[in-house]
């Protein structure tokens, strides 16, 4: 038996990772939810609670008026309580809010599931012991890709392509991008994720973010030795080239349960029930034309400048974290427009003075990226 800690349970991953673990073939290989954890959506909670009865349900902070569950964990206390005998955490909390949570699980020596990228953005050099322990599984498709092209594989990674659909920003004209709002910019090709994973796509936040992640995870030299393609058709869902100049990638229809249902079950295998979810990718003959083209920065500014963070490394990362959260719930709150997120990255960057990583340096710098973005937004962290 598997016990499950889904933290972010409310969320997009998360109530994917749920969709897997109602099935049979999932109670078969034995994985079960342990506990459950969400922010403030405790109506939700109560729900998923009731279909799969954790042994925990804990949320950060329920909304007022929202149901309060018999024995729920609240504030604090919330995350400990839910990692707590667990034997696998899926970590799908969105942010840097997810950090604590991914260190804490690593110092207690528990496997994580890892969805929230942004642990690997703001605190990759703090999970690098975890990582080279084996105690880190990508969830993010692009990297459980080139997680499952390296195993077994005696050629080493020479690079790393990951392939990145382009978001809605590729089918909107360049001109019309910068006074975009959020209707426009919501409607992804590809895939159905939460709201700021989806903005970030359009903006290539997201792709750089995986850059920095990819590199901690697969222990790359540097940025350098990663390289992203617009692959608008999201079926090759990245690529490895090895040293000795052949390519590995993994190809079908996008859908997150895969990667999620591999992390879940990895590293037994056990099918948790995705075989007779994909049918519509079994036929090669029904395939789409694979075409790749490079970056567009003019289309995508927030792309190279948050990789310019990435390469700063240190505290930079974590600023540029930190200011598009605030940019992007800006933009979702109707306050910007889609332009403006690369200008409160670049406007928040270029007045941080990078320092090196610990957990408090990260938080002042956390804090300190908010209220600088907070300023350039018109409105207060
Ligand atoms: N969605 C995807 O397809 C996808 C793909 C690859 C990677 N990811 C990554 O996975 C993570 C989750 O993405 P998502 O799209 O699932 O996000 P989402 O739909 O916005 O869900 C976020 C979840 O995190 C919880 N949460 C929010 N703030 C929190 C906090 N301060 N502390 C604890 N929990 C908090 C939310 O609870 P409430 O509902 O109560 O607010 C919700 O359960 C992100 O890091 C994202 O980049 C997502």
């Amino acid at each position: 038996m598997k016990r499950i800690a889904i933290l972010g349970s409310t969320g997009s991953i998360g109530r994917q990772a749920l969709d897997i673990l109602s099935g049979t073939e999932s109670r078969r290989a034995g994985l079960v939810v342990h506990s459950l954890l969400c922010y403030g959506n405790t109506r939700l909670l109560e729900e998923q609670a009731g279909d799969h009865q954790p042994s925990v349900v804990a949320a950060i902070s329920p909304a007022p008026g929202a149901p309060r569950l018999p024995g729920m964990i609240t504030g604090d206390e919330a995350i400990g309580a839910a990692i707590e005998g667990a034997d696998l955490v899926l970590n799908a909390i969105v942010g840097s809010a997810g950090l604590e949570a991914s260190l804490e699980c690593t110092r207690r020596g528990i496997r994580l599931a890892l969805a929230n990228k942004e642990s690997l953005v703001v605190g990759g050099e703090l999970l690098r012991p975890a990582i080279e322990r084996g105690l880190v599984v990508p969830v993010d498709s692009e990297h459980s890709t080139i997680f499952r092209c390296l195993a077994g594989e005696a050629c080493p990674p020479a690079r790393i392509v990951l392939t990145a659909s382009g978001g809605a920003a590729l089918g909107i004209p360049r001109d019309e991008l910068p006074s975009c709002g959020p209707e426009r910019i919501l409607r992804h090709p590809s895939w159905n994720m939460g709201p700021r994973i989806t903005v970030d796509s359009s903006s290539m936040v997201n792709k750089a973010f995986e850059v920095i992640e990819a590199r901690w995870l697969f222990s790359m030299p540097g940025l350098d030795a990663i390289e992203v393609l617009i692959h608008p058709g999201s079926f090759v869902h990245s690529m490895v080239e090895l040293a000795d100049g052949c390519y590995k990638c993994l190809m079908g229809s996008p859908d997150m349960r895969v990667p999620i249902a591999y992390a879940l079950s990895w590293p037994e295998m056990a099918d948790p029930g995705c075989s007779s979810l994909f049918r519509a990718s079994d036929d090669p003959a029904s395939w789409p034309g694979l075409s790749f083209s490079p970056m567009d920065h003019e289309r995508y500014p927030a792309f190279g400048i948050v990789l310019e963070a990435g390469r700063t490394g240190g505290t930079a990362p974590c600023a540029a974290n930190a200011a598009d959260e605030v940019a992007v719930k800006a933009f979702l709150d109707g306050r910007i427009r889609f332009g403006d997120i690369a200008r409160v990255l670049g406007e928040t960057l270029s007045s941080h003075s990078p320092a090196p990583v610990d957990r408090e340096t990260l938080r002042e710098t956390d804090a300190w990226a908010r209220a600088r973005a907070s300023s350039l937004v018109g409105g207060t962290e």
